[in-house]
């Protein structure tokens, strides 16, 4: 092999190699083995003054610029793999790849459906099935089952929102169910005792918009059929329900209330978180927040869904779920849930 071809075959090999550096280090190990002292390509411009004339000119020019070409693709890749580093966005705005990742905004349970869960947990715990029903409702659910029939006053307690069923094809009259007790008939229809559910869900009520009023909110309904049940039973599970999610040393008082659909008919409250029964703002001096409506399923009711009250009897219960945890984290405007304002969001 002349020397000509050697340095042909040099070039080739050094700027095959070359291609494949991808790191600093590479690269300097590159640069000694082809353009150091102890490489071959200054070997031979060093023995250039063996050889004879003619030789030396072809030989030596072409060293030059092979060493000048190599010289020219080394700073070429130096810049490269600095610019890797750097990966050049549009125009001169570059972004640094070796600085940590920006943290992706990661999603949560809104705080109603995770207090909603709780309290499906706890029901569950006790042996109550978790389910859901339809938020369009049919008068006779909302209302004739529950023993309101039409013109009965009971109808006012609830400002209601009727669809126009008419134009929607409907053939009986419907409407934004106004609490979830129509799913006690809705199950009870279905499924004969010994029965206990859960209902959590929205109900729709035509309301003026304040602090504490909202057209839409969210109660759960609990329901209990099987033989032998008593108000006994009804108080010992919603005891409970408040021990374990107010705490022990919560106070709970029961009153008698009406509702039309439960015989006899009670309200439960608890004691004031903030002024612990002395009275304050929160409760309206009373030192009781009431929490839910409750009661004996009526025998009228039970009749209805072919169950006889003379061997079932049963509790029902419906609770309104946003008054819960602004009890508990003092929260004073119950518009606050559905702003959609992150601040706020963000803080459960
Ligand atoms: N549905 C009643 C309301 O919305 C609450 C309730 C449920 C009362 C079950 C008694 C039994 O006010």
């Amino acid at each position: 092999m002349d020397e000509l071809t050697r340095i042909e075959h040099l070039n080739k090999q050094a700027l095959g190699e070359l291609a494949g550096v991808a790191s600093d280090a590479a690269l300097r190990d590159w640069r000694v083995r082809y353009l150091g002292k102890k490489s071959q390509l200054t070997a031979m411009l060093r023995r250039l003054g063996e050889l004879s004339l003619v030789e030396k000119k072809a030989v030596g020019a072409r060293a030059n610029e092979v060493k000048a070409g190599l010289e020219a693709f080394l700073a070429e890749k130096e810049q490269a793999l600095s610019k890797a580093r750097m990966v050049s966005l549009a125009g001169d705005e570059a972004l640094d790849v070796t600085l940590p990742g920006r943290t992706p905004p990661v999603g949560r349970l809104h705080p109603v459906t995770r207090i909603i869960y709780e309290i499906s947990d706890i029901f569950a715990s006790m042996g109550f099935q978790v389910l859901e029903g339809p938020e369009v409702e049919l008068d006779y659910y909302n209302f004739e089952a529950l023993n309101i029939p039409d013109e009965h006053p009971a109808r006012d307690t609830m400002a209601t929102l009727w669809v126009d069923y008419e134009k929607e094809g409907g053939q009986r009259p419907m409407l934004l169910r106004t609490h979830t007790s129509p799913m006690q008939i809705r199950f009870m229809e279905k499924t004969k005792p010994p029965l206990r559910i859960v209902v959590p869900g929205k109900v729709f009520r035509y309301e003026a918009t304040d602090a504490t009023h909202i057209p839409m909110f969210h109660q759960i309904e609990g329901l209990a059929v099987d033989k032998g049940i008593s108000m006994a039973e009804l108080k010992g599970t919603l005891y409970e329900f408040s021990r374990r999610f107010f705490g022990k040393d919560r106070k709970v008082r029961f009153r008698a209330d009406y509702f039309p659909f439960v015989e006899p008919g009670v309200e439960m409250a608890i004691e004031c978180a903030v002024c612990r029964g002395s009275g304050c703002r929160l409760c309206g001096a009373s030192g009781w927040i009431e929490i839910l409506g409750a009661g004996m399923v009526h025998p009228r009711v039970l009749e209805r869904v072919n169950i006889d009250p003379k061997v079932y009897s049963g509790f029902a219960f419906g609770m309104g779920i946003e008054r819960l945890p602004m009890l508990r984290y003092g929260i004073d405007d119950i518009r606050l849930f559905y702003g959609g304002d992150l601040r706020f969001l963000r803080q459960f």
